[in-house]
């Protein structure tokens, strides 16, 4: 485990990447919150040495908080932060070479950047779906001989559908999931799809999405062994697609269990009834970012939607809807969640919250 010290007093947090889309919603997720209290915001040099509230363009409806506003935000460097976690939003080839930098100075770094999400010894972690993964920090902390650690949350994509997904392959077992993606705007950065590409359009191609959904699901759901991960085993097919919607990314999926191949079908009122009643770990400890529900299973034909339904429970539980059979594999189901919320920051906080509760 990590040298995190916990007197419940606050910790010390830092934002790396704070300017950007996920940069922000770590900003609102954070103040005012019990555990942390943010102490440093980094960005690159070009918003280096301006205060916050100039160095970003700010796009969520309330205003800056008045907690971060004037904060100069600084170069992202290991010595120009005190924090003891690092929530880090930055883009992933920088965060390759940044990342282990924190990690050796003594920090932990919460990141969302998928530059070490599927290496051996770093937990890819949904805490409601696989918290014994933080056991690999032993693992990790032997290998590279860190005093800090990395620890990091899926692809935005990913955690919308593994949530809902972990009753079912507890319940009944998976040997197949194909999943076709309808994904926000937001999910690309500030400046990810221009303008003239996106309105009245889609765009059915993400650059490496679909590997990084048809691989993140299988280690979240893998065994760790005491040494590695064992991946789940089923296959995953994934299809991604940019929309039109600013956040919020929808998700239709179809599923093949192990169970229901044997019984010649599938009781959909016993998969709803498990996605409705699936608790785990934060909503025990009741952790502060933790939704009541992770998964929510409406009845309406036409939900989720993501304008109506991202922003359940604070945008951190994962919409179902449209469960139903299916005729060419067992039954299939709309999810949607908030992507910069459940899919970026949100989940990063509730990683680390679990970290020190743990
Ligand atoms: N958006 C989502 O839904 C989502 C979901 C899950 C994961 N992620 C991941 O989260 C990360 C951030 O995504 P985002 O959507 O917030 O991107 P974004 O809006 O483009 O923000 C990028 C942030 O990184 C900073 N940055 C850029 N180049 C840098 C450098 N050379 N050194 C230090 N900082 C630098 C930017 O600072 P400046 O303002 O100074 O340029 C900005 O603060 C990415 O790895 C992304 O893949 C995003």
């Amino acid at each position: 485990m990590t040298s995190i010290s916990v007197t419940m007093e606050t910790i010390n947090v830092a934002v790396l990447g704070a300017t950007g889309m996920v940069g922000q919603r770590f900003i609102q997720g954070l103040v005012g919150h019990p555990f942390f209290e943010i102490s440093d915001l980094t960005a690159s040099s070009k918003s280096a040495g301006k205060p916050y509230s100039k160095a970003t363009r700010w796009y969520l409806d309330e205003h800056i908080p008045d907690e971060v506003k004037d904060i100069i935000v600084k170069d992202t460097k290991p010595e120009n932060v005190k924090a003891d976690i690092v929530f880090s939003a930055l883009p992933s080839g920088i965060a390759k070479v940044v990342e282990p930098e924190f990690a050796k100075s003594g920090a932990t770094v919460a990141s969302n950047a998928s530059a070490y999400r599927m290496a051996e010894d770093v937990p890819l972690l949904i805490p409601e779906v696989n918290p014994e993964h933080l056991e690999m920090l032993e693992v990790q902390r032997e290998n590279r001989g860190w005093d800090g650690a990395i620890i990091t949350n899926p692809n935005c994509s990913t955690v919308m559908a593994v949530l809902p997904l972990k009753p079912i392959y507890d319940n009944f077992g998976i040997e197949q999931v194909f999943v076709s993606t309808m994904q926000a705007v937001s999910g690309a950065g500030y400046a990810g799809v221009p303008s003239m590409a996106i309105l009245d359009n889609l765009i059915p191609f993400i650059n490496k999405e679909e590997e990084k959904v048809e691989m993140e699901g299988l280690k979240i759901l893998g065994e760790f062994d005491g040494s590695k991960i064992v991946p789940a085993d089923f296959t995953v097919s994934a299809s991604c697609n940019r929309v039109a919607v600013i956040d919020g990314h929808t998700e239709s999926v179809f599923v093949k269990t192990r169970d229901a191949s044997d019984r010649g079908g599938i009781d959909i009122r016993a998969v709803k009834r498990v996605m409705r009643e699936f608790k785990a770990i934060p909503q025990e400890l009741g952790l502060p970012t933790a939704p009541e529900n992770p998964v929510i299973v409406r009845e309406e034909a036409d939900r989720p939607q993501p304008r109506l339904d991202r922003g359940t429970q604070n945008g951190m539980a994962v919409t179902v809807g449209r469960v139903r059979e299916d005729p060419i594999l067992d039954f299939k189901f709309t999810c949607m969640g908030h992507n910069t919320i459940r899919g970026a920051a949100g989940a990063s906080i509730l990683n680390a919250e679990l970290l020190v509760k743990m």
